[in-house]
Protein backbone atom coordinates (compact mmCIF):
# COMPACT_ATOMS: atom_id res chain seq x y z
CA UNK A 1 0.00 0.00 0.00
CA UNK A 2 1.32 3.20 -0.78
CA UNK A 3 -0.09 6.59 -0.01
CA UNK A 4 -1.56 8.75 -3.13
CA UNK A 5 -2.77 12.12 -3.56
CA UNK A 6 -5.69 13.14 -6.09
CA UNK A 7 -5.41 16.48 -7.28
CA UNK A 8 -8.14 17.72 -8.71
CA UNK A 9 -8.19 20.88 -10.52
CA UNK A 10 -10.31 23.90 -8.52
CA UNK A 11 -12.93 25.21 -10.28
CA UNK A 12 -13.43 29.16 -10.31
CA UNK A 13 -17.02 29.70 -8.57
CA UNK A 14 -18.48 31.96 -10.85
CA UNK A 15 -21.15 29.90 -12.06
CA UNK A 16 -22.29 26.01 -12.58
CA UNK A 17 -20.34 23.74 -13.88
CA UNK A 18 -21.05 22.44 -17.67
CA UNK A 19 -19.81 18.71 -18.85
CA UNK A 20 -17.18 20.62 -20.17
CA UNK A 21 -15.40 21.08 -16.59
CA UNK A 22 -15.84 17.69 -15.35
CA UNK A 23 -15.20 15.61 -18.02
CA UNK A 24 -11.14 17.03 -18.22
CA UNK A 25 -10.55 16.29 -14.41
CA UNK A 26 -13.14 16.06 -12.06
CA UNK A 27 -14.02 12.62 -13.49
CA UNK A 28 -11.39 11.06 -14.33
CA UNK A 29 -10.18 11.68 -11.22
CA UNK A 30 -12.43 10.00 -9.82
CA UNK A 31 -12.31 7.12 -11.66
CA UNK A 32 -8.37 7.08 -10.56
CA UNK A 33 -8.90 7.47 -7.27
CA UNK A 34 -11.50 5.37 -6.77
CA UNK A 35 -9.43 2.12 -8.74
CA UNK A 36 -6.36 3.09 -6.54
CA UNK A 37 -8.45 2.95 -3.24
CA UNK A 38 -9.99 -0.35 -4.63
CA UNK A 39 -6.69 -1.87 -5.40
CA UNK A 40 -5.34 -1.12 -1.87
CA UNK A 41 -3.48 2.18 -1.88
CA UNK A 42 -4.16 5.09 0.65
CA UNK A 43 -5.97 7.66 -1.29
CA UNK A 44 -6.08 11.27 -0.39
CA UNK A 45 -8.64 13.26 -3.15
CA UNK A 46 -8.99 16.83 -2.20
CA UNK A 47 -9.92 20.13 -4.34
CA UNK A 48 -12.62 22.81 -3.70
CA UNK A 49 -13.53 25.85 -4.98
CA UNK A 50 -10.98 28.34 -6.44
CA UNK A 51 -12.82 31.91 -4.76
CA UNK A 52 -10.33 34.55 -5.42
CA UNK A 53 -9.12 37.06 -8.37
CA UNK A 54 -10.74 38.79 -11.20
CA UNK A 55 -13.01 35.75 -12.69
CA UNK A 56 -14.74 35.98 -9.09
CA UNK A 57 -14.74 40.17 -8.93
CA UNK A 58 -15.64 40.85 -12.46
CA UNK A 59 -18.77 38.20 -12.31
CA UNK A 60 -20.00 39.58 -8.90
CA UNK A 61 -19.82 42.73 -10.52
CA UNK A 62 -21.81 41.31 -13.26
CA UNK A 63 -24.45 39.84 -10.79
CA UNK A 64 -24.66 42.66 -8.28
CA UNK A 65 -23.26 40.85 -5.58
CA UNK A 66 -19.76 41.01 -3.46
CA UNK A 67 -17.28 38.36 -4.22
CA UNK A 68 -18.38 36.78 -1.01
CA UNK A 69 -21.74 36.53 -1.73
CA UNK A 70 -21.13 35.31 -5.25
CA UNK A 71 -18.23 32.54 -4.23
CA UNK A 72 -21.11 31.19 -1.34
CA UNK A 73 -23.95 31.04 -3.76
CA UNK A 74 -21.68 28.69 -6.48
CA UNK A 75 -19.65 26.73 -4.31
CA UNK A 76 -22.69 25.35 -2.99
CA UNK A 77 -23.84 24.97 -6.31
CA UNK A 78 -20.61 23.58 -7.44
CA UNK A 79 -20.92 21.19 -4.14
CA UNK A 80 -24.04 20.24 -5.69
CA UNK A 81 -22.88 19.41 -9.01
CA UNK A 82 -19.71 17.01 -7.87
CA UNK A 83 -21.99 15.57 -5.59
CA UNK A 84 -25.14 14.35 -7.88
CA UNK A 85 -21.64 13.20 -9.96
CA UNK A 86 -20.60 10.64 -7.21
CA UNK A 87 -17.07 12.37 -7.07
CA UNK A 88 -15.79 11.05 -4.10
CA UNK A 89 -13.01 13.64 -2.71
CA UNK A 90 -11.92 13.02 0.44
CA UNK A 91 -12.53 16.84 1.23
CA UNK A 92 -14.04 19.41 -1.16
CA UNK A 93 -13.41 22.78 0.46
CA UNK A 94 -12.60 26.47 -0.75
CA UNK A 95 -10.26 28.89 -0.59
CA UNK A 96 -11.43 31.67 1.77
CA UNK A 97 -11.21 29.37 4.92
CA UNK A 98 -9.19 30.61 7.38
CA UNK A 99 -6.58 27.50 7.13
CA UNK A 100 -5.93 28.68 3.55
CA UNK A 101 -5.46 31.86 4.15
CA UNK A 102 -3.03 30.67 6.91
CA UNK A 103 -1.33 28.39 4.62
CA UNK A 104 -0.98 30.59 2.19
CA UNK A 105 1.23 32.93 3.73
CA UNK A 106 3.06 30.16 5.46
CA UNK A 107 4.40 29.11 1.86
CA UNK A 108 4.49 33.03 0.69
CA UNK A 109 6.67 33.71 3.73
CA UNK A 110 8.40 30.54 4.09
CA UNK A 111 9.47 32.10 0.26
CA UNK A 112 10.41 34.98 1.14
CA UNK A 113 12.71 34.34 3.44
CA UNK A 114 14.68 31.70 1.35
CA UNK A 115 14.68 34.78 -0.90
CA UNK A 116 12.50 33.28 -3.69
CA UNK A 117 10.17 36.26 -3.36
CA UNK A 118 11.49 39.62 -4.99
CA UNK A 119 9.83 42.57 -4.96
CA UNK A 120 9.90 44.91 -7.89
CA UNK A 121 8.04 48.09 -9.44
CA UNK A 122 6.47 47.49 -12.33
CA UNK A 123 3.76 48.91 -15.06
CA UNK A 124 0.05 48.51 -14.01
CA UNK A 125 -2.55 49.09 -16.41
CA UNK A 126 -5.75 51.58 -15.69
CA UNK A 127 -8.46 52.07 -16.97
CA UNK A 128 -8.39 56.10 -18.44
CA UNK A 129 -12.52 56.21 -18.56
CA UNK A 130 -13.04 55.06 -14.74
CA UNK A 131 -9.56 54.95 -12.64
CA UNK A 132 -9.61 51.37 -11.69
CA UNK A 133 -6.88 48.83 -12.47
CA UNK A 134 -7.43 46.69 -15.74
CA UNK A 135 -7.16 43.16 -14.46
CA UNK A 136 -4.40 41.79 -16.80
CA UNK A 137 -7.03 39.07 -18.81
CA UNK A 138 -9.46 41.74 -19.76
CA UNK A 139 -6.62 43.24 -21.66
CA UNK A 140 -6.06 42.07 -25.30
CA UNK A 141 -3.14 42.57 -28.10
CA UNK A 142 -0.81 41.14 -30.49
CA UNK A 143 1.65 38.71 -28.91
CA UNK A 144 5.24 39.91 -28.85
CA UNK A 145 6.51 36.21 -29.30
CA UNK A 146 4.22 34.31 -31.69
CA UNK A 147 2.32 37.38 -33.06
CA UNK A 148 -1.10 36.24 -32.82
CA UNK A 149 -3.25 39.12 -32.37
CA UNK A 150 -5.85 37.97 -29.71
CA UNK A 151 -3.04 37.33 -26.90
CA UNK A 152 -4.54 38.22 -23.29
CA UNK A 153 -2.81 40.03 -20.81
CA UNK A 154 -1.76 37.20 -18.87
CA UNK A 155 -1.47 34.18 -21.68
CA UNK A 156 -1.14 33.58 -25.31
CA UNK A 157 -3.81 31.22 -25.94
CA UNK A 158 -1.81 30.68 -29.45
CA UNK A 159 1.82 30.00 -28.47
CA UNK A 160 0.69 29.34 -24.37
CA UNK A 161 3.30 31.87 -23.50
CA UNK A 162 2.52 33.66 -20.01
CA UNK A 163 2.78 37.18 -20.85
CA UNK A 164 2.42 40.55 -18.85
CA UNK A 165 -0.10 42.72 -20.36
CA UNK A 166 2.83 45.74 -20.87
CA UNK A 167 4.33 43.05 -23.12
CA UNK A 168 1.47 43.21 -25.86
CA UNK A 169 1.51 44.92 -28.91
CA UNK A 170 -1.37 47.90 -29.29
CA UNK A 171 -2.64 47.02 -25.79
CA UNK A 172 -6.45 47.78 -25.62
CA UNK A 173 -9.20 46.80 -23.01
CA UNK A 174 -11.91 43.88 -23.30
CA UNK A 175 -14.16 45.97 -21.43
CA UNK A 176 -14.37 48.49 -23.92
CA UNK A 177 -11.97 49.15 -26.52
CA UNK A 178 -10.32 52.17 -24.93
CA UNK A 179 -6.25 51.53 -24.36
CA UNK A 180 -5.24 51.22 -21.11
CA UNK A 181 -2.73 53.82 -19.40
CA UNK A 182 0.32 52.24 -17.40
CA UNK A 183 1.41 53.03 -13.78
CA UNK A 184 4.33 52.34 -11.84
CA UNK A 185 3.34 49.94 -8.72
CA UNK A 186 5.27 47.87 -6.81
CA UNK A 187 4.55 43.62 -6.50
CA UNK A 188 6.23 40.53 -5.76
CA UNK A 189 7.55 38.32 -8.06
CA UNK A 190 8.22 34.64 -7.74
CA UNK A 191 11.90 34.32 -8.72
CA UNK A 192 11.14 31.31 -11.50
CA UNK A 193 15.16 31.63 -13.24
CA UNK A 194 16.25 31.02 -9.59
CA UNK A 195 14.60 27.79 -9.50
CA UNK A 196 14.98 27.26 -13.31
CA UNK A 197 17.79 24.31 -12.86
CA UNK A 198 15.87 22.72 -10.30
CA UNK A 199 12.55 22.76 -12.37
CA UNK A 200 14.52 21.06 -15.35
CA UNK A 201 16.60 18.61 -13.22
CA UNK A 202 13.21 17.49 -11.72
CA UNK A 203 11.19 17.28 -15.24
CA UNK A 204 14.05 15.25 -16.37
CA UNK A 205 12.91 12.33 -13.39
CA UNK A 206 9.86 12.36 -14.57
CA UNK A 207 8.42 9.65 -17.30
CA UNK A 208 5.36 8.44 -18.17
CA UNK A 209 3.37 11.59 -18.56
CA UNK A 210 1.15 12.12 -21.90
CA UNK A 211 3.86 13.12 -24.44
CA UNK A 212 2.21 16.33 -25.18
CA UNK A 213 2.24 17.43 -21.80
CA UNK A 214 6.09 16.67 -20.95
CA UNK A 215 6.93 18.61 -24.30
CA UNK A 216 4.84 21.78 -23.52
CA UNK A 217 6.18 21.64 -19.56
CA UNK A 218 9.73 21.24 -20.90
CA UNK A 219 8.89 24.29 -24.01
CA UNK A 220 8.23 26.45 -20.61
CA UNK A 221 11.50 26.22 -18.98
CA UNK A 222 13.02 27.70 -21.76
CA UNK A 223 12.07 31.51 -20.89
CA UNK A 224 11.68 32.16 -17.58
CA UNK A 225 11.12 35.05 -16.28
CA UNK A 226 10.16 36.27 -12.35
CA UNK A 227 6.71 36.35 -12.00
CA UNK A 228 4.44 38.61 -10.39
CA UNK A 229 2.27 36.77 -7.64
CA UNK A 230 0.65 39.68 -6.37
CA UNK A 231 -2.39 42.06 -8.08
CA UNK A 232 -3.99 45.54 -7.30
CA UNK A 233 -7.33 44.30 -5.97
CA UNK A 234 -9.41 44.11 -2.93
CA UNK A 235 -10.12 40.32 -3.31
CA UNK A 236 -7.74 37.59 -2.08
CA UNK A 237 -5.84 36.79 0.26
CA UNK A 238 -3.81 39.88 2.07
CA UNK A 239 0.31 39.85 1.60
CA UNK A 240 1.84 38.79 4.65
CA UNK A 241 4.65 41.18 5.09
CA UNK A 242 4.82 44.29 7.48
CA UNK A 243 3.47 47.61 6.04
CA UNK A 244 1.41 45.28 3.21
CA UNK A 245 -0.62 43.22 5.82
CA UNK A 246 -2.98 46.07 6.06
CA UNK A 247 -3.04 47.58 3.05
CA UNK A 248 -6.57 46.96 0.72
CA UNK A 249 -5.51 47.59 -1.98
CA UNK A 250 -3.19 44.58 -2.92
CA UNK A 251 -3.53 41.27 -2.56
CA UNK A 252 -1.88 37.78 -3.55
CA UNK A 253 -2.34 36.36 -6.97
CA UNK A 254 -5.39 34.33 -7.54
CA UNK A 255 -3.12 31.25 -9.01
CA UNK A 256 -0.68 31.85 -6.21
CA UNK A 257 -3.38 31.09 -3.71
CA UNK A 258 -5.14 28.55 -5.64
CA UNK A 259 -2.51 25.98 -6.63
CA UNK A 260 -1.16 25.89 -2.51
CA UNK A 261 -5.28 24.34 -2.59
CA UNK A 262 -3.87 21.26 -2.39
CA UNK A 263 -1.71 21.72 0.15
CA UNK A 264 -3.98 23.19 2.20
CA UNK A 265 -7.36 21.33 1.65
CA UNK A 266 -5.18 18.04 3.06
CA UNK A 267 -4.25 19.64 6.36
CA UNK A 268 -7.85 20.74 6.83
CA UNK A 269 -8.81 17.09 5.54
CA UNK A 270 -6.14 15.83 8.45
CA UNK A 271 -7.18 18.75 11.17
CA UNK A 272 -11.06 17.85 10.26
CA UNK A 273 -10.58 13.70 11.03
CA UNK A 274 -8.63 14.42 14.49
CA UNK A 275 -5.17 13.62 13.32
CA UNK A 276 -3.83 17.14 12.36
CA UNK A 277 -0.38 15.96 11.41
CA UNK A 278 -1.89 12.87 9.03
CA UNK A 279 -1.34 15.15 5.56
CA UNK A 280 2.19 14.35 5.88
CA UNK A 281 1.72 11.01 4.78
CA UNK A 282 1.15 12.85 1.41
CA UNK A 283 3.14 15.53 1.54
CA UNK A 284 6.35 15.41 3.63
CA UNK A 285 9.50 14.64 1.29
CA UNK A 286 12.00 13.73 3.71
CA UNK A 287 9.78 12.24 6.31
CA UNK A 288 5.97 10.12 6.54
CA UNK A 289 5.69 10.87 2.99
CA UNK A 290 8.90 10.50 0.96
CA UNK A 291 7.13 7.24 -0.93
CA UNK A 292 3.74 8.92 -1.41
CA UNK A 293 2.90 9.49 -4.89
CA UNK A 294 1.09 12.89 -6.28
CA UNK A 295 -1.12 13.35 -9.61
CA UNK A 296 -2.65 16.46 -10.66
CA UNK A 297 -6.04 16.15 -12.73
CA UNK A 298 -6.91 19.12 -14.79
CA UNK A 299 -7.41 20.92 -18.25
CA UNK A 300 -4.43 22.03 -20.84
CA UNK A 301 -5.16 25.42 -20.06
CA UNK A 302 -4.05 24.67 -16.62
CA UNK A 303 -0.68 23.04 -17.30
CA UNK A 304 2.13 25.96 -16.62
CA UNK A 305 0.74 26.52 -13.35
CA UNK A 306 1.12 22.41 -12.36
CA UNK A 307 4.19 21.92 -14.25
CA UNK A 308 6.08 25.17 -13.60
CA UNK A 309 4.26 27.73 -11.01
CA UNK A 310 3.41 24.73 -8.16
CA UNK A 311 6.96 22.81 -8.59
CA UNK A 312 8.75 26.72 -8.30
CA UNK A 313 6.56 27.44 -4.98
CA UNK A 314 7.12 24.08 -3.46
CA UNK A 315 10.94 23.71 -4.38
CA UNK A 316 11.40 27.32 -2.97
CA UNK A 317 9.79 27.01 0.07
CA UNK A 318 11.72 23.40 0.41
CA UNK A 319 15.17 25.23 0.09
CA UNK A 320 16.00 23.85 -3.07
CA UNK A 321 16.86 26.47 -5.89
CA UNK A 322 20.10 28.07 -6.58
CA UNK A 323 19.56 30.65 -3.45
CA UNK A 324 19.45 27.71 -1.36
CA UNK A 325 17.33 28.55 2.05
CA UNK A 326 15.86 25.93 4.39
CA UNK A 327 12.15 24.10 4.62
CA UNK A 328 9.53 26.44 6.39
CA UNK A 329 7.33 25.23 9.09
CA UNK A 330 5.61 22.89 6.95
CA UNK A 331 9.22 20.73 6.13
CA UNK A 332 10.29 19.74 2.76
CA UNK A 333 7.13 19.27 0.51
CA UNK A 334 6.43 16.72 -2.29
CA UNK A 335 6.80 17.75 -6.18
CA UNK A 336 4.14 16.17 -8.61
CA UNK A 337 4.51 12.62 -9.40
CA UNK A 338 2.46 13.30 -12.44
CA UNK A 339 0.80 16.31 -14.14
CA UNK A 340 -2.37 14.58 -15.95
CA UNK A 341 -3.79 16.91 -18.69
CA UNK A 342 -6.72 16.75 -20.41
CA UNK A 343 -7.71 18.28 -23.69
CA UNK A 344 -10.98 20.03 -24.42
CA UNK A 345 -14.18 19.37 -24.80
CA UNK A 346 -16.28 21.24 -27.49
CA UNK A 347 -20.31 20.76 -27.56
CA UNK A 348 -21.92 20.51 -31.08
CA UNK A 349 -18.78 21.60 -32.60
CA UNK A 350 -18.58 24.96 -30.52
CA UNK A 351 -16.74 26.19 -28.24
CA UNK A 352 -18.72 25.86 -24.91
CA UNK A 353 -19.73 29.30 -23.63
CA UNK A 354 -22.44 30.37 -20.97
CA UNK A 355 -23.13 33.51 -22.18
CA UNK A 356 -23.79 32.25 -25.54
CA UNK A 357 -25.84 29.44 -24.33
CA UNK A 358 -23.56 27.13 -26.06
CA UNK A 359 -23.49 24.74 -22.43
CA UNK A 360 -25.69 21.96 -20.11
CA UNK A 361 -24.90 22.37 -17.03
CA UNK A 362 -24.15 19.55 -14.89
CA UNK A 363 -27.06 20.25 -12.53
CA UNK A 364 -29.28 20.18 -15.79
CA UNK A 365 -27.97 17.31 -17.18
CA UNK A 366 -28.34 15.27 -14.51
CA UNK A 367 -32.11 16.03 -13.61
CA UNK A 368 -32.60 14.61 -17.02
CA UNK A 369 -30.09 11.64 -17.25
CA UNK A 370 -28.42 9.29 -15.15
CA UNK A 371 -24.66 10.21 -13.67
CA UNK A 372 -23.53 7.05 -14.75
CA UNK A 373 -24.47 7.72 -18.20
CA UNK A 374 -23.07 10.43 -18.28
CA UNK A 375 -19.60 9.30 -16.54
CA UNK A 376 -19.72 6.37 -18.91
CA UNK A 377 -19.49 8.97 -22.24
CA UNK A 378 -17.16 10.74 -20.81
CA UNK A 379 -14.79 7.44 -20.02
CA UNK A 380 -15.06 6.11 -23.81
CA UNK A 381 -15.12 9.43 -25.69
CA UNK A 382 -14.07 11.99 -23.20
CA UNK A 383 -11.16 14.66 -24.09
CA UNK A 384 -8.48 12.35 -22.44
CA UNK A 385 -5.72 12.57 -24.85
CA UNK A 386 -6.76 14.91 -27.76
CA UNK A 387 -9.80 17.51 -28.20
CA UNK A 388 -13.06 15.64 -28.13
CA UNK A 389 -16.66 16.81 -29.33
CA UNK A 390 -19.64 16.01 -27.23
CA UNK A 391 -22.79 15.54 -29.87
CA UNK A 392 -25.96 14.24 -28.31
CA UNK A 393 -25.96 11.70 -31.06
CA UNK A 394 -23.12 10.09 -29.88
CA UNK A 395 -24.24 10.53 -25.90
CA UNK A 396 -27.47 8.88 -27.24
CA UNK A 397 -26.14 5.44 -29.61
CA UNK A 398 -23.16 5.36 -26.73
CA UNK A 399 -25.92 5.27 -23.91
CA UNK A 400 -28.09 3.13 -25.97
CA UNK A 401 -26.04 0.87 -27.94
CA UNK A 402 -23.08 0.18 -25.25
CA UNK A 403 -24.37 0.67 -21.97
CA UNK A 404 -28.38 -0.27 -22.38
CA UNK A 405 -27.70 -3.35 -24.79
CA UNK A 406 -24.32 -4.27 -24.21
CA UNK A 407 -23.59 -4.30 -20.33
CA UNK A 408 -27.24 -3.60 -19.36
CA UNK A 409 -28.05 -6.88 -21.10
CA UNK A 410 -25.95 -9.12 -20.00
CA UNK A 411 -26.84 -7.98 -16.29
CA UNK A 412 -30.58 -8.36 -17.11
CA UNK A 413 -31.03 -11.72 -18.80
CA UNK A 414 -28.22 -13.80 -17.00
CA UNK A 415 -29.68 -12.60 -13.68
CA UNK A 416 -33.00 -13.15 -15.09
CA UNK A 417 -32.69 -16.16 -16.17
CA UNK A 418 -31.27 -17.50 -13.21
CA UNK A 419 -33.81 -16.18 -10.93
CA UNK A 420 -36.76 -17.63 -12.97
CA UNK A 421 -34.67 -20.89 -13.18
CA UNK A 422 -33.37 -21.13 -10.11
CA UNK A 423 -34.56 -18.58 -7.28
CA UNK A 424 -30.76 -18.24 -6.48
CA UNK A 425 -27.26 -18.46 -7.99
CA UNK A 426 -27.14 -21.93 -9.28
CA UNK A 427 -23.91 -24.37 -8.52
CA UNK A 428 -21.26 -24.89 -10.84
CA UNK A 429 -20.85 -28.37 -11.81
CA UNK A 430 -18.15 -29.64 -14.77
CA UNK A 431 -16.48 -27.03 -16.58
CA UNK A 432 -16.20 -26.89 -19.83
CA UNK A 433 -13.24 -25.54 -21.94
CA UNK A 434 -15.47 -22.62 -23.35
CA UNK A 435 -16.27 -21.91 -19.23
CA UNK A 436 -12.78 -21.88 -18.17
CA UNK A 437 -11.82 -19.59 -20.71
CA UNK A 438 -14.45 -16.83 -20.17
CA UNK A 439 -13.67 -17.03 -16.30
CA UNK A 440 -9.52 -16.45 -17.73
CA UNK A 441 -10.57 -13.80 -19.49
CA UNK A 442 -12.12 -12.17 -16.80
CA UNK A 443 -9.70 -12.66 -14.34
CA UNK A 444 -7.05 -11.31 -16.73
CA UNK A 445 -9.37 -8.35 -17.32
CA UNK A 446 -8.52 -7.11 -13.37
CA UNK A 447 -4.71 -6.82 -14.33
CA UNK A 448 -4.96 -5.49 -17.86
CA UNK A 449 -7.71 -2.59 -16.78
CA UNK A 450 -6.20 -1.64 -13.33
CA UNK A 451 -2.80 -1.29 -15.17
CA UNK A 452 -4.30 1.41 -17.70
CA UNK A 453 -6.25 3.07 -15.17
CA UNK A 454 -2.84 3.05 -13.40
CA UNK A 455 -0.75 4.96 -16.61
CA UNK A 456 -4.51 7.24 -17.33
CA UNK A 457 -5.37 5.57 -20.24
CA UNK A 458 -8.88 5.38 -18.73
CA UNK A 459 -10.20 4.97 -22.69
CA UNK A 460 -8.06 1.83 -23.37
CA UNK A 461 -9.13 0.70 -19.87
CA UNK A 462 -13.10 0.63 -20.00
CA UNK A 463 -12.80 -0.78 -23.69
CA UNK A 464 -11.42 -3.03 -21.86
CA UNK A 465 -13.73 -4.21 -19.53
CA UNK A 466 -16.63 -3.06 -22.38
CA UNK A 467 -14.59 -6.42 -23.87
CA UNK A 468 -15.15 -8.83 -21.04
CA UNK A 469 -18.67 -8.24 -21.14
CA UNK A 470 -18.93 -8.28 -24.98
CA UNK A 471 -17.15 -12.15 -24.55
CA UNK A 472 -19.79 -12.60 -21.56
CA UNK A 473 -22.66 -11.68 -23.95
CA UNK A 474 -21.22 -14.45 -26.96
CA UNK A 475 -20.65 -17.09 -24.64
CA UNK A 476 -24.38 -16.55 -23.30
CA UNK A 477 -25.44 -16.57 -26.98
CA UNK A 478 -23.10 -19.53 -28.08
CA UNK A 479 -24.09 -21.63 -24.64
CA UNK A 480 -27.76 -20.94 -25.29
CA UNK A 481 -28.79 -21.96 -22.09
CA UNK A 482 -32.55 -21.07 -22.50
CA UNK A 483 -32.19 -24.03 -24.69
CA UNK A 484 -32.02 -26.55 -21.77
CA UNK A 485 -34.83 -26.49 -20.35
CA UNK A 486 -35.29 -30.00 -19.64
CA UNK A 487 -34.82 -31.63 -16.62
CA UNK A 488 -31.70 -33.52 -17.41
CA UNK A 489 -29.98 -30.63 -19.25
CA UNK A 490 -30.47 -28.03 -15.84
CA UNK A 491 -27.29 -28.51 -13.98
CA UNK A 492 -25.53 -27.67 -17.41
CA UNK A 493 -27.85 -24.54 -17.31
CA UNK A 494 -27.13 -23.68 -14.21
CA UNK A 495 -23.06 -24.26 -14.75
CA UNK A 496 -23.12 -21.92 -17.60
CA UNK A 497 -25.49 -19.60 -15.49
CA UNK A 498 -23.00 -19.55 -12.84
CA UNK A 499 -20.12 -19.01 -15.25
CA UNK A 500 -22.13 -15.67 -16.32
CA UNK A 501 -22.83 -14.72 -13.18
CA UNK A 502 -19.24 -14.78 -11.81
CA UNK A 503 -18.13 -12.83 -15.26
CA UNK A 504 -21.34 -10.10 -14.21
CA UNK A 505 -19.77 -9.81 -10.96
CA UNK A 506 -16.17 -9.45 -11.96
CA UNK A 507 -16.82 -7.55 -15.00
CA UNK A 508 -18.95 -5.14 -12.35
CA UNK A 509 -16.05 -4.59 -10.20
CA UNK A 510 -13.93 -3.97 -13.07
CA UNK A 511 -16.59 -1.33 -13.87
CA UNK A 512 -16.96 -0.25 -10.02
CA UNK A 513 -14.58 3.29 -10.74
CA UNK A 514 -16.51 3.60 -13.59
CA UNK A 515 -20.08 3.61 -13.05
CA UNK A 516 -20.00 3.32 -9.36
CA UNK A 517 -23.64 4.20 -8.80
CA UNK A 518 -24.64 1.38 -11.15
CA UNK A 519 -22.17 -0.85 -9.82
CA UNK A 520 -23.76 -0.59 -6.30
CA UNK A 521 -26.98 -1.81 -7.96
CA UNK A 522 -25.56 -4.55 -9.34
CA UNK A 523 -23.90 -5.40 -6.79
CA UNK A 524 -26.95 -5.63 -5.16
CA UNK A 525 -29.22 -7.96 -7.79
CA UNK A 526 -26.70 -10.58 -7.34
CA UNK A 527 -27.57 -10.29 -3.66
CA UNK A 528 -24.76 -8.71 -2.43
CA UNK A 529 -25.53 -6.19 0.68
CA UNK A 530 -23.58 -3.64 2.30
CA UNK A 531 -21.25 -0.48 0.27
CA UNK A 532 -20.05 -1.85 -2.96
CA UNK A 533 -19.05 1.75 -4.24
CA UNK A 534 -19.15 3.77 -1.58
CA UNK A 535 -20.43 7.61 -2.03
CA UNK A 536 -19.65 11.51 -1.30
CA UNK A 537 -21.44 13.31 1.13
CA UNK A 538 -22.18 16.75 1.97
CA UNK A 539 -21.63 18.05 4.81
CA UNK A 540 -22.27 21.59 6.44
CA UNK A 541 -19.09 22.09 8.57
CA UNK A 542 -17.74 25.44 10.51
CA UNK A 543 -14.42 27.14 9.58
CA UNK A 544 -12.07 25.58 11.73
CA UNK A 545 -10.30 29.14 12.50
CA UNK A 546 -13.52 31.17 12.82
CA UNK A 547 -14.97 32.14 9.81
CA UNK A 548 -18.52 31.57 8.39
CA UNK A 549 -19.82 27.99 7.82
CA UNK A 550 -19.78 26.05 4.63
CA UNK A 551 -20.64 23.28 3.17
CA UNK A 552 -18.01 20.72 2.27
CA UNK A 553 -17.99 16.91 -0.08
CA UNK A 554 -16.46 14.60 2.02
CA UNK A 555 -16.82 10.41 2.55
CA UNK A 556 -15.30 7.56 4.07
CA UNK A 557 -14.48 5.27 1.53
CA UNK A 558 -12.55 2.66 3.21
CA UNK A 559 -15.51 0.17 2.66
CA UNK A 560 -16.34 -1.20 -0.72
CA UNK A 561 -15.00 -4.14 -2.97
CA UNK A 562 -11.63 -4.70 -3.56
CA UNK A 563 -10.11 -4.98 -7.14
CA UNK A 564 -10.13 -8.45 -7.16
CA UNK A 565 -12.61 -11.34 -8.01
CA UNK A 566 -14.78 -12.36 -6.02
CA UNK A 567 -16.24 -15.75 -5.97
CA UNK A 568 -20.11 -15.65 -6.15
CA UNK A 569 -21.84 -17.84 -3.89
CA UNK A 570 -24.23 -20.91 -5.27
CA UNK A 571 -27.54 -20.54 -3.11
CA UNK A 572 -28.24 -17.09 -2.54
CA UNK A 573 -31.23 -15.80 -3.67
CA UNK A 574 -31.68 -13.72 -6.91
CA UNK A 575 -34.91 -11.64 -7.34
CA UNK A 576 -35.96 -10.33 -11.06
CA UNK A 577 -34.57 -7.63 -11.93
CA UNK A 578 -35.07 -4.13 -12.73
CA UNK A 579 -33.03 -2.74 -15.55
CA UNK A 580 -30.23 -0.97 -14.71
CA UNK A 581 -29.83 1.68 -17.07
CA UNK A 582 -32.31 3.51 -19.19
CA UNK A 583 -32.52 3.30 -22.84
CA UNK A 584 -33.19 6.96 -24.52
CA UNK A 585 -35.62 8.08 -26.91
CA UNK A 586 -34.08 9.33 -29.80
CA UNK A 587 -36.22 11.89 -29.85
CA UNK A 588 -34.05 13.75 -27.06
CA UNK A 589 -31.31 14.15 -29.45
CA UNK A 590 -33.21 17.48 -31.31
CA UNK A 591 -34.83 18.57 -28.04
CA UNK A 592 -31.48 18.86 -26.36
CA UNK A 593 -29.83 20.70 -29.56
CA UNK A 594 -33.02 23.16 -29.68
CA UNK A 595 -31.86 23.98 -26.01
CA UNK A 596 -28.51 25.42 -27.29
CA UNK A 597 -28.60 28.80 -28.70
CA UNK A 598 -28.28 28.73 -32.38
N1 LIG B 1 -9.87 27.83 -11.26
C1 LIG B 1 -8.96 27.43 -12.29
C2 LIG B 1 -9.70 27.22 -13.60
O1 LIG B 1 -10.89 26.98 -13.55
C3 LIG B 1 -8.24 26.15 -11.93
C4 LIG B 1 -7.43 26.28 -10.70
S1 LIG B 1 -6.61 24.84 -10.40
C5 LIG B 1 -5.70 25.19 -9.04
O2 LIG B 1 -9.08 27.27 -14.64
F1 LIG B 1 -5.75 24.30 -8.22
F2 LIG B 1 -4.55 25.50 -9.36
F3 LIG B 1 -6.26 26.12 -8.43
ZN1 LIG C 1 1.79 33.97 -28.66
Amino acid sequence: MSHVLAAVAWPYANGPRHIGHVSGFGVPADVFSRYMRMAGHDVLMVSGTDEHGTPIQVQADSEGLTPRELADRYNRVIVEDLHGLGLSYDLFTRTTTGNHYQVVQDLFDGLYRNGYIIAKTTLGAISPSTGRTLPDRYIEGTCPICGYGSARGDQCDNCGNQLDPEQLINPRSRINGETPEFVETEHFFLDLPAVADALAAWLDTRDGWRPNVLRFSRNLLDDLQPRAITRDLEWGVPIPLDGWRDRNDKRIYVWFDAVIGYLSASIEWARRTGAPSAWKKWWSADGEGKDAAAYYFMGKDNIVFHSVIWPAILLGYSGQGSRGGSPGDLGALNLPTEVVSSEFLTMEGRKFSSSRQVVIYVRDFLERYDADALRYFIAVAGPESQDTDFTWAEFLRRNNDELVAGWGNLVNRSISMAAKNFGAIPPALDLTEADEALLAVAKAGFGTVGGLIERHRQKQAIGEAMRVVAEANKYLSEQAPWKLKDEADKPRMGTILHVALQVVSDANTMLTPFLPHSAQKVHELLGGTGTHAPMPAIEEVSDLDGGPAYPVLTGDYTVGARWESTPIEAGRTLAAPKPVFKKLEPSIVDEEISRLAG
